[in-house]
């Protein structure tokens, strides 16, 4: 199976959790955090551990250098693309503090941000970063 296929399917399961994390945090809006919240928040937290983090490395190591080596400007936007990495490394630790200390109002803030800064990202990478990585695919042939 190529990385596209890989990453691809791991996006769209990403995806899938988005959505249904953003239903969970409305519903904490008017019904408060309820035991059975967050068995589904620490399951959330447990996806970004095993699965998330080492999407995220793999990707530092294999498609974005790839994607770089495009040219100066591939360079520019994928070290854009890191950042965003950075950023959100940062909202999933606080997402995960917020989760043990069960606090409501910093779930909310932070599995917000997961769920806006996420798909966006995903989405470059579904365009943009795969366009590229096709490009330096192109270009060694
Ligand atoms: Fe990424
Ligand atoms: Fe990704």
């Amino acid at each position: 199976m190529s990385w596209l296929t890989r990453f691809k399917d791991d996006h769209k399961a990403v995806l899938f959790l988005l959505d249904k994390l953003e239903g969970l945090l409305k519903d904490t809006e008017y019904l408060g955090l309820r035991p059975t919240m967050f068995a589904e928040f620490n399951e959330f937290v447990e996806v970004v551990d095993d699965d998330i983090h080492p999407h995220f490395k793999a990707e530092e190591e294999t498609v974005y250098p790839m994607a770089a080596s495009v040219g100066e400007e591939a360079r520019r936007f994928i070290d854009g693309m890191l950042d965003e990495h950075r950023k959100l490394y940062k909202v999933f630790d606080g997402f995960k503090q917020a989760v043990e200390r069960k606090d409501a109002e910093e779930i909310r803030k932070y599995g917000f941000e997961i769920v806006k800064w996420l798909r966006v990202h995903i989405k470059k990478e579904e365009t943009e970063v795969r366009w590229l990585v096709e490009q330096a695919e192109a270009n060694q042939r």
